[in-house]
């Protein structure tokens, strides 16, 4: 269990007093009412129960008085979750819980311009506040931007390479020819690598997931911006729950390896065990990883060509092709 859900727990009675509002929780808990609402970016989450884990872009629940946010670890992302509670929610009662190693301690400085931010608990390594706000939130940027080729790459908030091409990605673009027919991306993040999947063969098509709806959302966008979203199928997935079972003549990830502050190679390792059933005879499979990750140990045995490709800035490129 994660850990806040310990400190929230201390709190049952005010918590089950109320129509709370739970906003990005880690996962279900007993805390989660039946008639409380969740709104979640996460895919995973949202898909369990769609009736009350709600995507970030749907009306908010009118008759909440209470809010309980979860601190989030990616940059950025606390200033926009408030924003979206400044217009949705602006009188409910706000409490904000996180764990010491997310960063939670530094949130009463990080709201002090705005904010009156009270300690209600500390314990199990983790802080819940208060945080009630006093004047109005500073006119904040929800998209950030950066030009790669000639494109501009838009992400939102805490969306990985929200500014700046990721080195990864970086040395597998080097390696990657102009892939043809049918592809298919496991996380697009800012859409960077979607963009330039669907740069190189015009005639192309690519299907593009990712769990976090912050990034298909950036990803819908850079490639609309770019003038190629009739050609991409951007679809909030974890993993590739939501995608409709088809081969393709090509898979391609900068694999996910951490979410929030841990890591968690679970989702990539899925990716590669069933990426034999997802790809045509001689179709292959392209990925970049640290030095230390090896994902070849998870491909079905026997059944892939594997070759690296290169050894650059601490991240090798791989191809695994298909065996008819
Ligand atoms: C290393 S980033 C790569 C982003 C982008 N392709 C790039 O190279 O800039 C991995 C992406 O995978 C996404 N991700 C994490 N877990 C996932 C899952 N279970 N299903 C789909 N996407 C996931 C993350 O949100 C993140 O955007």
């Amino acid at each position: 269990m994660h850990p806040c859900w310990q400190i929230l727990e201390r709190h049952r009675d005010s918590l089950d007093a109320t129509s709370v509002l739970w906003l990005d929780p880690p996962q279900s808990h007993s805390l989660i009412k039946t008639g409380d609402h969740c709104i979640t970016p996460n895919r995973a989450n949202h898909r369990q129960n769609p009736a009350q884990w709600l995507a970030p872009d749907a009306d908010w629940p009118a008759t909440v008085d209470h809010l309980v946010l979860f601190y989030p670890k990616a940059k950025g992302r606390l200033e926009w979750w408030l924003r979206q509670v400044q217009q949705q929610a602006a009188g409910a009662t706000l409490w904000i819980v996180g764990e010491n190693l997310g960063g939670i301690k530094s949130l009463p400085k990080r709201v002090s311009p705005w904010a009156r931010c009270d300690k209600l608990d500390s314990a199990r390594h983790c802080g819940l506040f208060e945080v009630r706000q006093e004047n109005a939130l500073p006119a904040g940027q929800d998209w950030l931007s950066f030009n790669w080729n000639d494109h501009t790459i838009h992400a939102l908030p805490g969306v990985f390479s929200q500014n700046r091409l990721d080195t990864g990605t970086a040395v597998l673009l080097g390696q990657l020819p102009a892939l043809s027919g049918e592809l298919l991306e496991l996380g697009c993040g800012s859409g960077v690598l979607s963009l330039a999947l669907l740069n190189g063969d015009q005639q192309n098509h690519l299907t593009t997931v990712d769990i976090d709806w912050l990034a298909t959302t950036s990803t819908q966008r850079t490639l609309t911006d770019a003038g190629m979203a009739d050609r991409a199928e951007v679809i909030w997935s974890d993993g590739l729950s939501e995608v409709p079972v088809q081969r393709y003549d090509h898979l391609i990830t900068n694999p996910p390896f951490h979410t929030g502050i841990r890591t968690h190679y679970e989702p990539s390792e899925r990716f590669f065990a069933a990426s034999h059933d997802w790809l045509k005879p001689g179709g292959s499979l392209w990925w970049v990883a640290n030095d230390f990750l090896d994902y070849q140990a998870v491909l079905q045995k026997g059944a892939f060509e594997v070759q690296q490709l290169a050894h650059e800035r601490g991240f090798r490129v791989y191809r695994a092709v298909r065996k008819g």
